[in-house]
């Protein structure tokens, strides 16, 4: 029976992780991108902090070059999922505003867009100062933002349909701009030959922060702030050193 009542992606933790690896994201390269933003800055990075880790797909890669790896989500479900991926790699629950370690790291990542759920600049301001007070001086900190007002596509369709492990998945997505922000209306169907068919929605609103709101917040936190371009990572990202 198909099932149209509205669930986050996120809930269905294993899905969002079959449906990327199906899709061919290339968490490998993009760690590696990653690992030579930090190490060119800071050539004896050794711990690093992933925050908004989702299910652990950079964390598996960075584990080999990094001494400590660590990771934070706020989602339980999406930490469930990265538990069984990386049963090695400590993880822990927290909103990337307020979490708080004992410790601090060489570097801190914020990747695929995942800033862009923050709904204010003021957010946005206290995700970066929690991801400064967590790197050591000399430390890295890397976000990869959401589209920016001036490049993202309102109207924008995506379509992709992947199969994993004997299971088929088709994501169809619709976006649109209203006011500072993206909705994104998203269909999911999966196929089980087993179980049959089951389909839901999503819906991810996202805040289109320009640039500089991305670099004030970097500076508000006392971070210098650079903006690089790269094919590994279609908005760009932004990356902090702290003297
Ligand atoms: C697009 S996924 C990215 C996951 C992972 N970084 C990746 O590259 O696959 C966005 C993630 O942000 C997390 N998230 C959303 N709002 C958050 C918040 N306020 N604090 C921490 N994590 C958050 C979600 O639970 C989800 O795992």
């Amino acid at each position: 029976m198909p099932d149209s009542a509205e669930k986050t992606i996120y809930e269905r933790a294993d899905i969002y992780h079959d449906f990327y690896q199906g899709r061919g994201k290339d968490y490998r390269a993009e760690a590696t991108l990653i690992l030579e933003l930090i190490r060119d800055r800071n050539p004896v990075a050794d711990s690093l902090l992933d925050v908004a880790c989702g299910t652990g797909a950079h964390l598996r890669e960075l584990a080999g070059p990094f001494e400590t790896v660590v990771g934070t989500d706020l989602s339980p479900k999406m930490l469930e999922v990265a538990m069984r991926n990386t049963p090695e790699i400590p993880l822990h629950q927290g909103d990337m505003r307020d979490f708080r370690f004992d410790r601090r790291f060489d570097a801190v990542t914020c990747m695929f867009s995942s800033v862009g759920y923050l709904a204010t600049a003021d957010d946005l301001d206290k995700a970066v100062r929690n991801f400064a007070d967590h790197v050591n001086p000399g430390g890295v900190v890397i976000v990869e933002p959401w589209w920016f007002p001036d490049n993202f596509v309102s109207g924008w369709v995506g379509a992709d349909i992947v199969n994993v492990d004997g299971r088929t998945i088709s994501r169809l997505s619709y976006s649109v701009r209203k006011g500072n922000a993206s909705h994104m209306e998203v269909h999911y169907t999966v196929a089980v030959p087993e179980t049959g068919i089951e389909h839901f929605t999503d819906i991810h609103v996202m805040t289109l922060f320009d640039r500089d709101s991305y670099e004030a917040a970097f500076r508000k936190a006392e971070l210098t702030v650079e903006y690089v371009k790269h094919e590994q990572a279609a908005p760009g990202m932004f990356v902090g050193y702290k003297p």
